[in-house]
């Protein structure tokens, strides 16, 4: 069709109203050209063909003649299967401890701990407020003059403003984020680090975890590769849910392995490799997330245990995805958390020492 033809483009709907009534219509809104009665025989005339040819590619027509171009029977397939649901049973079975605690039960604890969705605020955490203040300014620099503001959060404001093309937050950014940011990061992962340095240039800002991780497995989907296999990605199980809705939404098989509740949900070697070997079938395996603390589980992995995986990955030539989103959230006093990359740094070169 002629997208410079208003008229036919006055019949054109994103979607039937009844079942997206929040997409606009297009035929709302279009200049009201008035024509000639033998004009618009012509113009239905040469609607009716193109209706035709539009049945012919699949696109729906409804009683009205208005075109449909996008129906659930349209969309991709990923997405109609893929669900995120921040719950299942473990979630369930915390409710319902929790309110058997609230009705007196007694049990070994006092409180329930949700680690499934790391929501820190809701758990009670205070909004740390030297971030919320140069948040403030960085958006509204006159607040710079502000007395209500203390000397460390102007100095920060003032160098990430300094950052920024013209000064402003509103300046496009390097790709990769702020450059001032992105050395703010590698200086935080260094110091978390015990020292084991981290490069500013291999930072890249994203906006939220959601968003990278999305982002890097997307670089493991195959269109337009020729290959008999699809694409498999190794998670724990349970899991935090947008692994398996991603890999459902880019078409990525979900390869499970599984926690060991007995152990503490602790993750075994044995497991990935009955996990891996099982899978072999039906995808190549490119990658495996690890979720360290878990979520939904909360556990902390060991040093060992990282160092196991770390082995794991290398001998399977798998991309090792750390999930370290809950870094902070150790619970239990005996857990300390290790990160992967200090561990994997610190092991040296595996390709020497553990071929
Ligand atoms: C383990 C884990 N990974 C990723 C995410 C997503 O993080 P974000 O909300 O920053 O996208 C969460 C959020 O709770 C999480 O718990």
């Amino acid at each position: 069709m002629d997208p410079n033809n208003f008229s036919s483009m006055s019949n054109l709907q994103l979607c039937e109203s009844s079942s997206s009534t929040d997409l606009p219509s297009l035929d709302s809104g279009c200049p009201d050209f008035s024509i000639e009665e033998e004009e618009q025989n012509e113009i239905d005339e040469a609607r009716d063909k193109e209706n035709g040819q539009a049945e012919d590619q699949g696109l729906c027509m409804n009683s009205t003649g208005i075109r449909k171009v996008l129906t659930v029977d349209m969309v991709n397939e990923g997405i109609k299967v893929m669900t995120y649901a921040v719950r299942g049973p473990l979630l369930l079975r915390a409710n319902q401890i929790e309110k058997e605690l609230k009705e007196g039960a007694e049990m070994p604890f006092k409180t329930v701990i949700k680690a499934n969705i790391g929501d820190a605020h809701a758990m009670g955490n205070k909004p740390v407020t030297f971030i919320r203040q140069v948040m403030a300014i960085v958006t509204c620099p006159s607040l710079l003059q502000s007395d209500h503001f203390p000397s460390d959060v102007k100095a920060r404001a003032e160098e990430i403003l300094g950052g920024c093309r013209g000064g402003s937050v509103g300046a496009y950014s390097d790709s990769p984020g702020i450059e001032i940011i992105r050395r703010h990061v590698a200086d935080y992962i260094t110091k978390r680090d015990g020292g084991v340095p981290s490069d500013w240039r291999n930072i890249m800002l994203s906006a939220g975890a959601s968003d990278a991780i999305r982002n890097v497995l997307k670089l493991m989907t195959n269109p337009g590769i020729v290959c008999q296999k699809k694409p498999g990605v190794m998670i724990p199980i349970p899991q935090y849910p947008l692994y398996s809705a991603t890999l459902a939404e880019y078409g990525m098989e979900q390869v499970g392995y599984y926690l060991d509740e007995a152990r503490g949900w602790s993750l075994s070697t044995a497991e990935l490799e009955r996990s891996i070997r099982a899978s072999k079938k039906r995808c190549t395996v490119r990658a495996i997330v690890v979720i360290n603390p878990g979520n939904p589980t909360g556990q902390v992995l060991n040093r060992q245990n990282i160092e196991s995986i770390i082995k794991f990955a290398h001998k399977e030539k798998l991309f090792l995805l750390a999930d370290e989103v809950y870094q902070h959230n150790v619970y239990a006093p005996q857990s300390q958390f290790h990160s992967f990359k200090k561990v994997m740094m610190e092991m040296g070169d595996l390709s020497v020492h553990w071929s």
